[in-house]
């Protein structure tokens, strides 16, 4: 696994202000993009920075729902990078991304580069229980089996989820690109809080950044939908928060999180940091509790403008790009 950690600072300058119609090292046309309709605006972007063009793609869909797609230029002896984070519909964006796997196998491609910024059934990293799958295991056989060759993913719920493939998997971090928004944004009393025991290392390296203290939220799921909060351990009282996270959902463990810290002594002022902004239906309302400031996510997955409020969206496409130009 290839763990980026890279100070803000330290990025590269170029990526990062690169501009309408300048692209970053020199364009190599082995690489071909191919855009899922998982997130088409983050494929562009992605071609743009790379100073390539996307690859026509048409899509069919058949009377009884199955799917079908057509590559209508070779990728005969190129690099196929497929852009397709796989949130909801995650089992259709799921198929497509096989499917055009298999088309640039069949397509005789060199190498087939899966982009999968969002990588959905992460939360299947084991088995739940006897009679369950592990979901997130089958995602990576089957992903192999469709020929992709090589993953190019932001931070994976769970580490183990590496392993289940015989493939390399480059992991991001989006920290880097988070960091510069929360320092601006927040004040240096602020404490770091896990919303759960998984994300501890997570809020200790962000505690570190910010020269702060973390502290971590105990943290019972009980379904898919719901969790409890049992406990805060660390000191909270009198202080405001940055709550982060792998990824907001239906904000359920946000809003635990902020009664928790509420109850706990916490200031009203508590901001969020999460990598992969997926904000289903309910979510605005939770999000919206008046204790609840800024939320800072990336665009891992498409972002609908609107809600909920006080959201800003930081770009994960000049990472990714630095992570392609190594291909070329
Ligand atoms: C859980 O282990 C994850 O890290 C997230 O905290 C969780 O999946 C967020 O989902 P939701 O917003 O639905 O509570």
């Amino acid at each position: 696994m290839v763990l980026i950690v890279a100070d803000p600072a330290s990025l590269t300058a170029a990526a990062i202000s690169a501009g309408p119609g300048q692209t970053i090292g020199s364009p190599a046309q082995n690489l071909a993009i191919l855009a899922g309709s998982g997130h088409d605006s983050l494929a562009t972007d992605l071609a743009r920075l790379l100073g390539l063009t996307e690859l026509p793609i048409v899509p069919e869909r058949f009377p009884d729902g199955e799917l079908s797609v057509r590559i209508t230029e070779s990728v005969r002896g190129r690099q196929a990078v497929i852009v397709q984070p796989t949130g909801p519909p995650v089992d259709e964006h799921l198929v497509e991304l096989l499917a055009l796997a298999d088309a640039c196998r069949r397509g005789a491609a060199a190498k087939i580069v899966a982009v999968v910024p969002y990588f959905g059934y992460a939360r299947g990293d084991r088995r739940a229980g006897i009679g369950t799958p592990v979901m997130a295991s089958l995602v990576a056989q089957l992903m192999q089996s469709a020929g992709i060759n090589h993953v190019i993913t932001f931070d994976l719920h769970a580490p183990q989820i590496e392993g289940f493939f015989q493939i390399p998997v480059d992991e991001l971090n989006a920290m880097p690109l988070l960091l510069p928004p929360v320092r601006d944004g927040l004040g240096s009393d602020v404490v770091v809080v896990s919303p759960d025991l998984g994300r501890l290392g997570l809020a200790a390296l962000y505690a570190d950044h910010l020269g702060t203290t973390a502290a971590v939220v105990h943290k019972r799921r009980t379904s898919g939908r719901e969790s409890h909060v049992l406990q805060v351990a660390g000191d909270v009282a009198g202080r405001p928060c940055l709550i982060v996270d792998d990824m907001i959902a239906t904000g359920g463990t946000i809003a635990g999180c902020v009664d928790a810290l509420l109850l706990a002594g916490a200031q009203p002022r508590i901001a969020i940091a999460a990598t992969h902004g997926l904000f289903l239906a309910g979510s605005a309302e939770l999000l919206g509790h008046p204790a609840i400031g800024p939320i800072w996510v990336t665009d891992t997955l498409p972002q609908p403008a609107g809600s909920p409020p006080r959201r800003s969206v930081v770009s994960v496409a000049p990472l990714l790009a630095e992570a392609l130009d190594k291909l070329r």
